[in-house]
């Protein structure tokens, strides 16, 4: 498996993951609110620009020098020393490879070393059982289910 790195987003990564972006069913709960991606220039920068912020670190999962997804650490409570850690790959072909698992590993490294934090949060939507399987697989643990989703937690 070629090398999986993270790489804060730019403007420019973000351009490039959201060109060729597939929406994943995975993580609806209502599937009527389900639409195939289309790519805009003008509103992948106004997401860019609205996820800047304090209390969220935005990654590109790079492959080699190629953005292949997406990774937030999010909610970050720099006091209680705890996040939330959301991932959408960029489209199925980049799927099934090993490189959420490897970017979730990556991303758990940084949360806890860089970041300083205690523990970090997930969730995902009960059907979302891919999801759930690779959160156990990196160590999150099983929480809780509440409103249609499932709930993990790692502590370190
Ligand atoms: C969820 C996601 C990040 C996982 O990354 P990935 O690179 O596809 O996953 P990996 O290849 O690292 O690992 C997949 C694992 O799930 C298993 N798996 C695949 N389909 C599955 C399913 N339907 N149910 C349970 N496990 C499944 C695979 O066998 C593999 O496990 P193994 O390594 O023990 O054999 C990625 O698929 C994705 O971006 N999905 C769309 C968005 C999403 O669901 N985000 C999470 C929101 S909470």
């Amino acid at each position: 498996m070629e090398e999986i790195s993270l790489c804060i987003m730019t403007r420019e990564l973000c351009q490039e993951l959201y060109r060729d972006w597939q929406n994943d069913p995975a993580i609806y709960m209502d599937m009527d609110k389900f639409e195939p991606y289309q790519y805009n220039e003008a509103v992948v920068d106004r997401y860019f620009i609205s996820k800047q912020s304090p209390s969220r670190v935005l990654f590109a999962i790079m492959k080699g020098s190629t953005p292949i997804g997406e990774l937030q650490l999010k909610q970050i409570d720099w006091e209680c020393k705890e996040c939330t850690l959301s991932i959408h790959l960029q489209n199925d072909a980049v799927k099934g490879h090993g490189y959420g698992t490897a970017a979730e590993k990556l991303a758990l490294k940084y949360a806890f070393d860089t970041l300083g934090m205690n523990a970090v949060n997930a969730d995902t939507v009960i059907k979302n059982t891919r999801s759930q399987h690779v959160l156990e697989k990196v160590g999150f643990k099983y929480i809780e289910e509440k409103g249609g989703f499932k709930y993990y937690r790692f502590v370190r």
